[in-house]
């Protein structure tokens, strides 16, 4: 079966800023079919023509490798060490399975990568969230990625099931910083990732929080 307009890999769907990618896809008259890795699923009340479900352990990724072939690729994938239980853990998912899921696409043709970092990501910070997040984007700069665009947002602003005091603490300490820390809408990121896939950038382009929304 052949599908008119592009196709969108999507890993974090269930997320915060991957749900806003899903809704921009999908509303999106450019791509023709999104298929959504998650390991639990979207739920019976999500359905689309054009949307594809792959449910699979990312620990176990190439299991489903086939079935994860499209044109741009956005992975709004992470977690908290608070969440996740460790730091080992917690550089599983975002560091692991990001790196996991370039890999196998990238093999199967897909020639743009777009993913959520962080303000602050580098290697040789003090602080291993922004060390793990700088790896991160390291390990996909190396890879050779026709096109690649990383987003490193501040706070993430919008609603979340899921109650997580201290970033909307510092949400609201933020609103009145400066554009650089302010905290940006989910919805801005999921629009500023789909419109850089779009024009397919040669080679890396790294988007900071303050040109996020503009
Ligand atoms: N929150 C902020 O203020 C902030 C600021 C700067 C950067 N970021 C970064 O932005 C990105 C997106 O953030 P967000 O707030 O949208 O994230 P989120 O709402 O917490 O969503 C994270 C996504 O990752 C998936 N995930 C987590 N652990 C997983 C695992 N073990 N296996 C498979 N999938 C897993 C979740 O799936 P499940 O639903 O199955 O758990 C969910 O789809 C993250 O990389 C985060 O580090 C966040």
């Amino acid at each position: 079966m052949t599908t008119k307009g592009l196709t969108a890999v999507l890993a974090g769907a269930t997320g915060l800023v991957g749900g806003e990618c899903l809704r921009q896809l999908l509303a999106s008259p450019r791509y023709g079919r999104v298929i959504v890795v998650t390991r639990r699923g979207l739920g019976p009340d999500l359905q689309h023509d054009k949307l594809r479900e792959v449910v699979a352990e990312f620990a176990r990724l190439g299991e489903v490798k086939s079935q994860l072939r499209g044109d741009h690729v956005f992975c709004a994938l992470g977690t908290t060490i608070r969440k996740a239980g460790s730091q080992q853990r917690f550089r599983e998912v975002d560091y692991e399975y990001p790196l996991r899921l370039a890999q196998l696409t990238l093999r199967n043709g897909a020639r743009h990568f777009s993913v959520v970092s962080a303000l602050g990501a580098c290697r040789s910070s003090p602080f291993f969230y922004s060390r793990v997040k700088g790896e991160m984007e390291e390990g996909l700069g190396q890879m050779g990625w026709p096109s690649l665009a990383i987003l490193r947002p501040s706070v993430i602003a919008g609603e979340r099931a899921e109650s997580r005091p201290l970033e909307r603490l510092s949400e609201h300490l933020l609103r009145f910083a400066p554009a650089t820390w302010r905290p940006v809408a989910a919805r801005d990121i999921a629009a500023a990732m789909i419109a850089t896939a779009l024009r397919e950038p040669p080679g890396i382009i790294v988007i900071e929080s303050r040109d996020i929304g503009k």
